[in-house]
């Protein structure tokens, strides 16, 4: 048998973070391996062609320590490079029983249970709402929900430069939850459908219109790895089990670990790479 490795878990930056978290919670048992290419996020305003790269090139790092499995924990990267590695890049790699996966599908797949009026908001950044990812899942598995894709340009960056806790933040919440209810009032779930976003959860609430259910990622993704697991023993036994972490960013490794502590409540010491 191969050698046990780490599960990877990609974002562009912090975001990634609190899917780990979730997931830590339900499989503490795992060894992991977290990458933020802080240096190049935010990626939700780029073009496809360069998120499709900027992902390839950490999927390839992460399968270079050793990972069998990794969790694209970015909607972005999700919506515009997953399908390009699963179907082009992971069958001609050098191990092409590795696999990754991402957030969105586990996601809609929870949709279901989520909305009365059947009218649901989906906010994320532009680079996956110009993707339609989740409209067109949507169509695929629940064709009865509608769906509305709302773009948050400015909502990464304010997590990004530890912003989230800023009065300033509350002016763009505001705004962009404003303009999604104004537009289609019988929304009464909304999705946040960028691993950023829990960050700013607290001032997202604060402006929510009341009977409108907020939906996050973390639980959905974390349960859904789960199952995934039971039913590819193959991948399961593959992968290391010490509970350990090890923190990887492309920018300063000091500033990751201070704002990353932060959003997760524990040390974090990272280290600085580089993938190209
Ligand atoms: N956290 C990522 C997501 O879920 C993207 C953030 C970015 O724009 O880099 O979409």
């Amino acid at each position: 048998m191969a050698q046990q490795a780490p599960i990877g878990v990609f974002d562009s930056g912090y975001g990634g973070l609190t899917i780990l978290s979730s997931i830590r919670k339900l499989l503490p048992q795992y060894d992991y391996i977290y990458l933020g290419d802080n240096a190049r996020s935010p990626y939700g305003t780029r073009s496809f062609d360069v998120i499709k790269d900027f992902t390839l090139q950490a999927v390839r790092f992460l399968f270079e320590q050793g990972c069998p499995l990794v969790i694209l924990a970015c909607n972005t990267a999700s919506a515009k490079a997953l399908r390009e590695i699963q179907q082009r890049y992971l069958p001609t790699c050098e191990d092409p029983t590795r696999r990754v996966l991402g957030v969105i599908r586990p996601t809609v797949e929870a949709l279901e249970a989520t909305s009365q009026s059947g009218h649901i908001g989906i906010l994320a950044t532009p680079g996956t709402v110009s993707a339609h990812s989740y409209l067109l899942e949507v169509q695929k598995l629940l064709p009865h929900l509608s769906i509305y894709e709302h773009a948050c340009p400015m909502w990464v960056p304010l997590v990004e430069n530890g912003e989230s806790q800023s009065e300033g933040a509350d002016y763009f919440v505001k705004r962009e939850i404003d303009a999604v209810m104004q537009h289609h009032p019988e929304i009464d779930a909304l999705v946040l459908a960028c691993t950023h976003y829990p960050l700013l959860r607290p001032k997202i609430e604060h402006y929510l219109p009341e009977g409108v259910q907020l939906i996050a990622q973390g639980e959905l993704v974390a349960s859904s790895l789960q199952d995934y697991l039971h039913r590819h023993p193959e991948m399961e036994v593959r992968l290391s089990t010490g509970g350990g972490i090890e923190y990887l960013t492309t920018e300063c490794a000091d500033r990751f670990g201070n704002l990353a502590s932060i959003f997760i409540s524990e040390e974090v010491k990272a280290r600085r790479i580089k993938i190209d």
